[in-house]
């Protein structure tokens, strides 16, 4: 499957959620290097299709998507005053918000307090399994996969 294959799925089953306020606002948030926490959640959505389709998952789709794209749905800059605390506390402060603004189903309430997993609750489901598989692959890529700079002119270059 394509990525924009993927992304109309994402977009066919959490388009409520890429819209809203509150995961509009996660793009101010930088999440690893220079990827925003929107971007990061995006990402580790379409990651967690790719397992599923891999693995030959049974997971349920619009689930798999929704608890994604919510599971870093903290809302600030974690960077700034959280420190190090943010690791262990964020999943808890995300499922609290997610449940105040959309409507969560109980393995969807797992994914999100069960990512960081070994930090926190046990991954119960197989949707919660694949999300905790896909942030960590995606976190290491946007952490170490930051841009190059652009090459220093040198003096000899424009002669
Ligand atoms: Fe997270
Ligand atoms: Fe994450």
């Amino acid at each position: 499957m394509e990525q924009t294959d993927y992304m109309k799925k994402i977009e066919e089953y959490g388009g409520d959620i890429l819209v809203s306020e509150g995961m509009l606002s996660e793009k101010q948030f930088v999440q690893h290097g220079t990827t925003t926490t929107y971007d990061h959640s995006v990402a580790v959505t379409e990651m967690c299709l790719r397992l599923a389709k891999k693995f030959h998952s049974k997971a349920d789709e619009r689930t798999l998507i929704r608890g994604a794209l919510l599971h870093d749905y903290f809302l600030y800059d974690w960077h700034k005053p959280h420190g190090h605390l943010h690791a262990f506390r964020h999943s808890k402060k995300a499922l609290e918000n997610a449940a105040r603004d959309f409507e969560l189903s109980p393995v969807e309430r797992n994914m999100i307090l069960s990512h960081m997993f070994p930090l926190g609750r046990f991954p119960r489901y197989r949707e919660s399994a694949l999300l905790c598989i896909a942030d960590k692959i995606c976190s290491l890529r946007e952490t170490f996969h930051r841009k190059k700079p652009a090459p220093a002119q040198t003096e000899t270059s424009e002669k």
